[in-house]
């Protein structure tokens, strides 16, 4: 589905009626297997989508913060090395506050003559963000893609000159590396070769840092996690009592992950109308709703050649809590 907005905005939808799997599905699956689960990316409904923006402004998640410092000091280093773009193409873009120093970086060379892809699962959330970019980028012309990554891949316009495609803060992180790999694999697939490709990614780090960025002081990432809950209830018709769940978000080191969890305090069932099923939980027993990789600089070079990518170049912070790599496709050999 294709709606146009204004000349320099055109918004793209999935069809979300071909998509295999709905809401109730992938609820029902989760919620049936031994260790029961949940994908992330139900998180950001309209109020989980703000729920995040209030997590990247909260003292303990570093994530954010860190990766705009990376930003506001190497964006212009990072432009050159990208080469003269054409276009960016940003996978998971939210709000876009940080794309802003990307697209200032961007558009010193080319103010007349960019493109911006932003590519969001919250279509509200992205038409809202693209409309404040249009105001305050004359010369910008914007196709938003309201869609999961994989479907949007394919939903890409045309290439019209060399790309910088942008995976930020950290998202490489929700996937299993396996997983990431293969996502990786398939943007390198649509890369030529003077295309380039700026992934952020969290690094590893002791536990007590770690740990207070998934679970502070104020409560909202439990808000956040338990937002999940409060969408089954709603979309679903479910009865999740959400005082009855904690929110536990330990490092499992042999993973090198942060894992999102919410434990079930007591035993108890849980009905769903719309699946006509109820679930049982035991004491202790949790839903695993989100992993939050972190990567050394060794493991995430590894990840990306596997991926057909090299790393290019990276800038980091003083305490090597974050990075940013640009990669370039590995030119096949004849
Ligand atoms: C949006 C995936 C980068 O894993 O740090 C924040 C999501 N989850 N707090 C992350 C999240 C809990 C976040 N990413």
């Amino acid at each position: 589905m294709t709606q146009q907005m204004d000349t320099r905005l055109r918004f793209l939808e999935a069809d979300v009626s071909r998509s295999p799997e709905s809401f109730a599905d992938v609820v029902a699956e989760g919620l049936s297997a031994a260790q029961k689960w949940l994908p992330c990316r139900y998180f950001y409904d309209e109020a989980g989508s703000h729920l995040f923006e209030m997590i990247c402004d909260l003292p303990e998640y570093y994530l954010t913060r860190t990766e705009r410092a990376i930003l506001d000091t190497h964006a212009d280093a990072m432009l050159k090395a990208a080469g003269d773009i054409s276009a960016l193409v940003e996978f998971g873009s939210g709000s876009g506050c940080k794309t802003r120093i990307l697209l200032d970086a961007a558009g010193k060379n080319r103010p007349n003559n960019l493109s911006y892809i932003p590519v969001d699962i919250s279509g509200e959330f992205l038409y809202n963000s693209s409309r404040a970019l249009m105001q305050d980028y004359p010369g910008l012309s914007i196709t938003a893609i309201a869609a999961e990554y994989n479907d949007a891949i394919s939903m890409l316009p045309p290439r019209s000159g060399p790309r910088l495609f942008l995976f930020m803060g950290s998202n490489v992180g929700n996937f299993d590396p396996c997983e990431a790999a293969s996502f990786l694999a398939r943007i390198r697939s649509g890369m030529h070769s003077e295309d380039r490709l700026l992934v952020g990614i969290d690094l590893h780090k002791h536990h007590s840092h770690l740990e207070p960025a998934y679970d502070d002081a104020a409560g909202v990432t439990s808000r956040f996690n338990k937002n999940l809950l409060k969408r089954i209830n709603r979309e679903l018709g479910a009865n999740f009592d959400l005082d009855q769940f904690d929110h536990h978000a330990p490092f499992v080191d042999h993973h090198s992950r942060i894992e999102m969890r919410l434990v079930s305090q007591r035993e108890q069932t849980v009905r769903i109308a719309a699946l006509d099923r109820k679930f049982t939980f035991q004491p202790e027993e949790y839903i695993h709703t989100e992993n939050s990789h972190k990567y050394s600089h060794a493991a995430f070079s590894r990840l990306a050649l596997e991926a057909g990518l090299a790393i290019e170049n990276s800038w980091t912070d003083e305490r090597e809590w974050f990075a940013v790599c640009l990669l370039k496709p590995i030119e096949a050999r004849h």
